[in-house]
């Protein structure tokens, strides 16, 4: 089971380069997706109307001192009433998918002992419909970080193992109502993400915490993620088995996750830290997707935590292992990773714990690459090699989806739209990535498809709306919400027009 990653960056740092001057759509394989990101929260607004309940971010938002500017999504892109216009631009784009998320509480606004919401519904098969009018395959994910806020008020949220039936009721309507149309479901996105930053960092609803990480509603333990993401990894499963077994051969899609992808190298060309690195993967990566592939969490957490992670019964693990039809990941970074001295061994962000350093951004004082609006996310197109080919090897080369990948510049203090427009960085970011990607599909990647993060700058969680990922920029400076191409958009239009014959 173990795979030992060994680096080579200098090299794969020229080819790419070179390859990047290069890249061309005709460079994928036949059939493979071209599309766009976006999420529910993100970009939809209308949070109060048509028989919506609240979910955990319309309450937290709405908390002062929570989100960057006190700003919330109430109103978002109002992609919620925008959604033909925004359908029409991706269209223009020539896109072949698009990726987006159901807002749970829109369609079960009290979850499973509550109604279902028509007008929730009615909603998502006009977007699904329309899409495919267009040519576009929806790719629909079934939380992405939003959730009745009274799951998490009655029992917890991901904290309680009756989240798992609650998910597999909103994942069974959306079967029945939608299934005819979507090949493509992903049931959870990023939950090794959800489970740090929800449950140890504090940053996300409902921001339970624990030490050295501040500023948390409600202390709690290092078990905390580890019980959320084992309550996630149920909740896929029983999704992923309910739709293998009632809709797979009538409906005839697939069904898998994402997982939120870092890579890492080790920072001295050392033994011990390329151990670490395979550590790093383990505790991030692995820790989702071994469970549901080999039915067991990774060994090398087991080594560290010992029973302090949960266990899976037999019938547990009868029913997660074999459980995706494919891997997600959005990748965007790639960090530096140091063995440390400690010995403790917990769920631990940046602190020296699990045997490693996770948050090192710089080698004798020269980062790993150029940095952005996220203070983790630095621009290193070569992790897009590496991170594919781990997966590849550690999971038999089964297919994979990068589900988002994309740039968002520094913030400046004296920022112009014209700047903001003229994205000429963004675009030398997806070249370079793609060139990384083309590169490992050569290798023989089951690549099939490459999202952009994203289709329009949108509320970017704790961050709100000054950090801009997208390949539309937004005007809220008039409050028109008018959707305007960067430079971005353009690339990306002569990208996916140039050199390609319709599969
Ligand atoms: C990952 C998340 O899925 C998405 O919601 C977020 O906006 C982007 N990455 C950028 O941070």
């Amino acid at each position: 089971l173990f795979f030992f990653y060994s680096v080579d960056s200098s090299l794969a740092q020229i080819s790419i380069n070179e390859d990047e001057q290069q890249i061309q759509r005709s460079q994928f394989p036949e059939g493979f997706f071209f599309g766009t990101s976006t999420s529910s929260y993100q970009i939809e607004g209308a949070y109060l109307e048509d028989g919506k309940g609240l979910s955990n971010w319309d309450v937290f938002t709405h908390i002062p001192g929570k989100i960057r500017n006190n700003e919330n999504g109430d109103v978002a892109d109002d992609h919620y009433h925008r959604y033909m216009e925004d359908i029409e631009i991706m269209h223009s784009l020539g896109v072949n998918a698009y990726r987006f998320s159901i807002s749970w509480a829109r369609i079960l606004p009290k979850g499973r002992f509550g109604k279902v919401n028509p007008k929730g519904i009615e909603f998502y098969n006009k977007i699904i419909d329309n899409l495919l009018l267009k040519g576009i395959e929806p790719f629909v994910a079934l939380y992405h970080q939003d959730m009745p806020q009274i799951l998490e008020e009655s029992y917890g949220g991901w904290l309680n193992h009756l989240i798992q039936e609650d998910f597999l009721y909103l994942a069974t309507i959306c079967f029945n109502e939608f299934g005819d149309r979507v090949k493509h479901w992903i049931t959870l996105n990023e939950p090794n993400h959800v489970a740090e930053f929800t449950y140890l960092r504090g940053e996300l609803p409902p921001a339970r915490c624990s030490p050295p990480f501040g500023n948390c509603s409600a202390g709690n333990s290092d078990v905390e993620p580890l019980v959320a993401m084992h309550n996630m990894l149920m909740a896929h499963a029983k999704v992923a088995d309910m739709y293998h077994r009632h809709f797979k051969t009538t409906q005839g899609g697939l069904i898998g996750i994402i997982a939120f992808a870092f890579m890492y190298e080790p920072l001295r060309y050392e033994e011990v830290d390329r151990e670490a690195v395979n550590r790093a993967l383990a505790f991030n990566i692995a820790w989702m997707l071994d469970p549901l592939v080999y039915g067991k969490y990774p060994a090398e957490m087991h080594e560290c935590l010992g029973l302090e992670l949960p266990r899976f019964s037999n019938s547990d693990k009868e029913l997660i292992r074999g459980s995706l039809d494919f891997i997600g990941i959005n990748h965007y970074s790639t960090l530096y990773v140091k063995d440390c001295i400690y010995s403790a061994c917990s769920m631990g962000g940046d602190r020296p714990v699990r045997g490693f350093l996770s948050t090192i951004t710089e080698r004798d004082g020269v980062p790993i690459g150029k940095p952005t609006a996220m203070p983790r996310f630095f621009v290193v197109p070569r992790g897009m090699k590496k991170i594919i080919e781990y997966l590849k090897q550690r999971y038999d080369n089964m297919p994979i989806f990068v589900t988002e990948n994309g740039y968002s510049p520094k913030i400046q203090h004296d920022e112009h739209v014209e700047d903001l427009l003229q994205d000429v960085d963004r675009i030398k970011f997806h070249k370079a990535y793609l060139a990384a990607l083309a590169s490992a599909i050569r290798d023989g990647a089951n690549v099939r498809g490459y999202f952009i993060w994203s289709l329009m700058d949108n509320f970017e969680w704790a961050s709100g709306y000054s950090v801009r990922f997208g390949l539309y920029y937004i005007d809220r400076i008039t409050n028109s919400l008018q959707r305007i191409p960067k430079f971005s958009a353009t690339w990306f239009v002569s990208f996916l027009a140039i050199n390609h014959t319709q599969n």
